[in-house]
């Protein structure tokens, strides 16, 4: 049985929270090139979407396993250190515990990890998305796992006939409950198209019970109180055989859908797919961009990867991207481009409305 294991964190920005600075992919590479050497990596790959560093990580040490949430732990740490020395932006933004516990869940950094047996061929798709929240997972993964019309293995494939179940968090209540697809698809729908409070955590093919998608929602958790975490997810998909194919995986990102995040984690903005090296999200610290890295696994090995939406057939999301921002931002500080006031990462209510104690009179 192999684990991936994709571990992100914020530890600074350049310039401002729009990129990633070289230095901190370089000391993240220094220490996974020594782990794997240590034999506690089977492989690995660096690399970053916007101002969020991603550590993609094989190994043998199973989910959840401390030895590699402490590995990811002190590779944040030590791109602090850099990032501090550069004074970049918000060093060390998402280490928001002092010391480590054992598990990175829930200090900070986000997590999704599978554990499985590596078949004939293993395509796997990491999504790693900047200036939004997890609830940004379920549209897509409806679309790649539920619905005909992006996926038509679900009508035409014999292994894949029999449908996917989907595992649900609500994140304000702090628990799950999973749903069988397309059976209860109008109930799922209920919750799942309320993503800032119910986000798909798994997806899991039927009646097999094989993983077939991971996504991140730790920081939701962490701040579950005020369920507000723009955590800049990551989402980890198996492709082909009885999974979705590759291109109905990406298929759902052609259409920039409406998310929360973008500029101070209050507001609506469409989610761009770009490549790699154009996840520099600047327009009004934006828009939110989704980026996707595939590999082909062997015995482990991350063969790849390949910039999965450097790819013109993307540009049409592009551009349909730029026009809803430009519709969105002439809206101002006005919802529905600005998120609703529980929703905010940022706000000054409790502020304003002390100073206005007084003033209210009744109507
Ligand atoms: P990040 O969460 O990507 O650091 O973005 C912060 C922000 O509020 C940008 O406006
Ligand atoms: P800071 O300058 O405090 O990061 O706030 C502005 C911003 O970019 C939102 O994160
Ligand atoms: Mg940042
Ligand atoms: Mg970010």
């Amino acid at each position: 049985m192999i684990t991936l294991s994709v571990i992100k964190a914020d530890i600074g920005g350049y310039v401002g929270h729009s990129s990633m600075h070289p230095d901190l992919i370089a000391r993240a590479q220094e220490y996974m090139e020594k782990a794997k050497g240590q034999g506690l990596l089977v492989d690995f790959h660096v690399t970053r979407c916007g101002d969020d560093l991603q550590l993609i990580m094989t190994h043998e040490q199973g989910e959840g396993s401390e030895r590699i949430h402490k590995l990811a732990w002190d590779i944040f740490l030590a791109c602090t250190d850099v990032a501090k020395k550069l004074k970049l932006h918000g060093a060390g933004q998402d280490m928001l515990s002092d010391a480590f516990s054992g598990n990175i869940k829930g200090m900070g950094p986000g997590v999704a990890e599978m554990q499985f047996e590596e078949r004939g061929s293993e395509p796997v798709l990491v999504f790693m998305a900047d200036k939004t929240s997890s609830g940004a997972w379920n549209m897509p993964l409806y679309k790649m796992f539920a619905d005909p019309f992006n996926t038509i293995g679900l009508v035409i494939a014999e292994n894949m006939h029999s449908g996917f179940s989907f595992e649900v968090h609500d994140v304000k209540e702090h628990r799950k409950v999973v749903f069988n697809a397309p059976e209860e698809i109008y109930d799922m729908l209920v919750l799942i198209g309320a993503p800032s409070r119910y986000a798909v955590k798994c997806v899991r093919h039927r009646p097999s019970g094989e993983i077939a998608a991971v996504s991140s929602t730790d920081k939701l958790y962490k701040m579950a109180g005020r369920y507000v975490g723009k955590d800049d997810p990551v989402l980890i998909v198996r492709s082909q055989g009885e999974f979705p194919a590759v291109g109905e995986v990406l298929e759902p990102f052609a259409m920039p859908q409406m998310v929360q995040g973008w500029m101070r984690g209050s507001h609506h903005g469409p989610l761009m797919p770009c490549s790699i090296s154009e996840s520099n999200p600047t327009r009004f610290d934006g828009p939110p961009r989704v980026v996707c890295a595939g590999f082909q696994l062997v015995g482990g090995k991350l063969i790849g990867p390949r910039d999965m939406f450097d790819d013109p057939s993307f540009d049409e999301a592009w551009h349909q991207a730029n026009l809803a921002a430009e519709y969105l931002r002439r809206h101002g500080p006005f919802e529905p481009h600005r998120l609703p006031l529980e929703e905010m990462e940022y706000t000054t209510m409790p502020q304003v409305m002390k100073k206005l104690e007084g003033r209210f009179s009744p109507l």
